[in-house]
């Protein structure tokens, strides 16, 4: 039995048990196929995160006119983009480090389905990138988990402790930083099992945007959310990345956790991110996240807000 399988020009290899296969045999652009582009979304879905080495051809322009295939681009809520338009900076050297088990913008109904990621500057050591399943962090629980799982809901927010994340940072930057990524403060409650909208998979959202289970005091949520997070972040439900300069990262929003290790020290590390628009989760009973504050998702400086392009009645 191979572990690659061929289609066309285009080689999917998987690299974990759990999630992550490398695609080879494609130089990515906004002028790809629509077959190619449908193999590429097909292995996202099933691989849940998915990798391309030699990219470097890609500019900002580049990253966003391939991600743009993918679903319509929706910029950070709050955080200004690197290139005035969607191409969110994740650099070492400012606040966005990235060192806890999140899912990205979780702190909105309608978060982000895909992000794709692109390495620019690579650290000689460290900076790996890991990613964790949701769903078969779920679908592997003992059924009494995931009986009390599914009918759990939790709130979410932007709005949480950046000083026990980075106890090293320079008050200044911090303070800066949090005032920025928080200049809007959004509380959204979601199912804390969210049925993947593509693959009608159950998969467990949480992460470090959650401040609470809903109905819960703090002990009592704290210990939930410790425990379903242990799932999440077994090792084995998770993949590991190394990057070089021109990888590209793509993974299903829906469907994983990520978590950059922050080990390479004062060496530079900078990576690009870009975001596809994604739609309102809902749970096992059908409801559907609630966004509990302000009333509506405000837009960003560029572009629709988050999930206008996937709103019920929307024109696309
Ligand atoms: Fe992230």
């Amino acid at each position: 039995m191979t572990t690659a399988t061929r289609t066309h020009h285009l080689t999917v290899t998987k690299i974990g048990g759990r999630l992550g296969a490398e695609i080879g045999g494609v130089r990515l652009s906004g002028a790809l196929s629509e077959e190619t582009i449908a193999q590429i979304r097909a292995a996202l879905l099933t691989h849940k995160v998915v990798f391309f080495r030699g990219q470097e051809h890609l500019d900002e322009a580049g990253h966003e006119a391939f991600a743009q295939r993918l679903g319509e681009l929706v910029a950070h809520p709050t955080v200004p983009s690197a290139d005035g338009r969607y191409s969110l900076g994740i650099d070492s050297h400012h606040g966005a480090r990235a060192n806890q088990w999140h899912t990205d913008v979780t702190f909105v109904p309608a978060y982000p389905a895909f992000s794709v990621l692109r390495a620019v500057t690579v650290p000689p050591y460290g900076g790996n990138t890991l990613w964790a399943n949701t769903a078969t962090a779920y679908s592997s629980l003992p059924e009494p988990l995931r009986a009390l799982a599914d009918r759990l809901r939790a709130v979410h927010s932007n709005e949480y402790d950046y000083a026990a994340l980075r106890p090293d940072a320079v008050p200044e930057a911090l303070a800066q930083y949090r005032e920025v990524f928080t200049s809007t403060t959004f509380l959204t409650e979601h199912p804390v099992v969210r049925v993947h909208p593509e693959t009608d998979e159950r998969t467990l959202l949480l992460g470090n945007f959650v401040q609470r289970i809903s109905g819960l005091t703090g002990r009592d949520s704290r210990t939930l959310v410790d425990l379903f997070q242990a799932h999440i972040e077994a090792p084995e439900n998770t993949v590991r990345w190394q990057w070089n300069v021109g990888d590209v990262a793509i993974w299903d929003n829906r469907a994983t956790q990520h978590y950059g290790v922050d080990d390479s020290d004062e060496h530079e590390r900078t990576l690009r991110r870009v975001t596809v628009d994604g739609d309102v989760p809902f749970g096992p009973d059908g409801r559907p996240s609630v966004l509990l504050s302000p009333e509506t998702v405000p837009a960003p400086a560029f572009g629709i807000p988050s999930g206008a392009s996937t709103a019920v009645g929307s024109a696309g």
